[in-house]
């Protein structure tokens, strides 16, 4: 009988892409397979997310669901892993003493080894050392039989050396270190060789890439030696920085066929004086300079950013400068979140500055009708025109026969049309808009 595992995952795509290359260990080394019940399973991980109290929250009840199973199967491995697990190691273990491994961002190539002695010798496990970050060690990832998807995630940089005053991630994930180009490129030819047909670059800063390896090549050149690898179609990475984002990059999107015309690029807040606040290090000049840039040299461009509302301090005047740089960068798409305090940053010690609840949520409120207003108005322009859809899946909700893609510009189309597409890039018409996706009609079959 094969060991069965179960990985509850939260937070960002970085945690997607480690508990999906820590299964195919699993999977391969030891032979574990999939469960999608964790009160069933032998092996229990929880990858978990501190970027918002929410985040906390939802992780920590979900490990309290498990005492029962525990008890009923004492044999069950519960891990508890990631950046909650970072900041919170020693809260968790108190509170839930079956929880037999914590351990923290930097030790994921340890976690086999821990599972082991926790099997043989029953005792709880801590391991949440961030202080040798300089040693940070990626997953592996060329020994794993388990099938892949059209779209996948890779990891080429680990940390961040920013502290913007609200946030947890250098506390979390450390400081910035870089993945060897060589491993990345060798990764991304591998699931080309496998059929991914698009790959998504992640890291917290990636354009600051390379910069913490002496000797290693910068950005814009890992940008052009993974958009060369055979049978990559596409290419997009998360989350660039305002301030280390550059022209020289743009100019490599620009020129690349590959590199898509789908940029995120975090503006955080219309407002200098928030942006001070924050420690942004840049100010909306600096945006406006990128994004018209930006504008000139990639047509179709397609800006998505991330804004958080009712950060300490925030006016209604600061919070209208929001509003306006939203219509005036007409993003795609925006993430909103209201700010949330979070232990060990500078702004939650403003409590002073903290503003009422219903200012935030009324806030948060009028910001996505706008963006999703902004949103409707490109979806309308969509219609009649012709785009290219990588093919990466079937549209439960329209039913049998219909497939879904995503634009170069990372907009959702299901159209009619046959599985033997799966994975290739089709040309479809759009004829209706959405607030979430478009829907549209093959133009052209053909497949690559
Ligand atoms: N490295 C990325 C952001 C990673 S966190 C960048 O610098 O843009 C993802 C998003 O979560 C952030 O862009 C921010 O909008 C939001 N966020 C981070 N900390 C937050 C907090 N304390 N409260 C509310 N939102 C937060
Ligand atoms: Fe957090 Fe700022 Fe680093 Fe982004 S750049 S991860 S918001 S500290
Ligand atoms: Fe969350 Fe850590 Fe990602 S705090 S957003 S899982 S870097």
């Amino acid at each position: 009988m094969h060991k069965t595992m179960n990985i509850q995952t939260y937070g960002c795509q970085m945690n997607d892409y480690e508990s999906d290359r820590t299964y195919r260990l699993f999977h391969d080394q030891f032979g574990y397979v999939w469960n999608d019940d964790p009160m069933t399973s032998d092996f229990v991980l929880f990858n978990t997310c501190s970027i918002r109290e929410k985040a906390d929250q939802k992780a920590m009840s979900t490990i309290g669901s498990l005492l029962k199973a525990k008890q009923e199967k004492p044999d069950m491995v519960i891990a508890v892993g990631g950046c909650m697990a970072q900041m919170k190691g020693k809260e968790i273990q108190k509170r839930f003493p079956y929880v037999d491994i914590v351990f923290g961002t930097h030790q994921w190539t340890q976690l086999p080894t821990l599972v082991i002695n926790a099997q043989k010798n029953k005792q709880n496990a801590l391991e949440i050392d961030l202080a040798s970050w300089k040693n940070y060690k990626f997953l592996p990832f060329d020994k794993t039989k388990e099938p892949y998807a059209v779209r996948e995630n890779v990891t080429i940089q680990n940390g961040c050396n920013h502290f913007c005053t609200y946030c947890l991630v250098p506390f979390t994930r450390g400081r910035e270190v870089s993945r060897p180009a060589k491993d990345i490129v060798q990764e991304i030819q591998i699931l080309a060789d496998r059929g991914v047909k698009e790959v998504n670059l992640l890291g917290q800063n990636v354009n600051a890439y390379g910069s913490d390896r002496t000797g290693e090549i910068r950005f814009a050149k890992l940008l052009e030696q993974v958009a060369a690898v055979d049978g990559i179609e596409r290419v997009r990475f998360v989350t660039s920085h305002p301030a280390v984002f550059d022209f020289e990059m743009i100019d490599v999107i620009a020129d690349t066929k590959e590199l898509c015309n789908d940029i995120h690029l975090p503006i955080q807040s219309g407002s200098d004086r928030i942006l001070d606040l924050m420690e942004r290090e840049y100010h909306i000049a600096t945006y406006r300079r990128l994004h018209d840039y930006m504008r000139k040299k990639i047509p179709d461009l397609s800006l998505r950013t991330d804004i958080i509302v009712g950060f300490p301090g925030e006016t209604e005047e600061d919070f209208q400068q929001t509003l306006d740089a939203m219509q005036e960068f007409d993003f795609d798409q925006s993430y909103s979140f209201i700010y949330s305090p979070r232990p060990n940053t500078k702004a939650a010690k403003w409590t002073e500055q903290f503003l009422p609840k219903e200012v935030c949520g009324e806030r948060l409120i009028r910001l996505q009708a706008l963006q999703q207003e902004i949103h409707n108005t490109h979806s309308r322009n969509y219609i009649q025109k012709h785009v290219e859809v990588l093919v990466d899946g079937t549209s439960k909700k329209q039913g049998e026969g219909w497939l879904s893609g995503k634009t170069e510009s990372h907009r959702t189309v299901n159209f009619a049309g046959s599985m033997d597409t799966m994975g290739t890039l089709q040309t479809v018409t759009i004829t209706e808009a959405f607030p979430n996706s478009l829907r549209g009609q093959l133009a052209q079959a053909h497949v690559h």
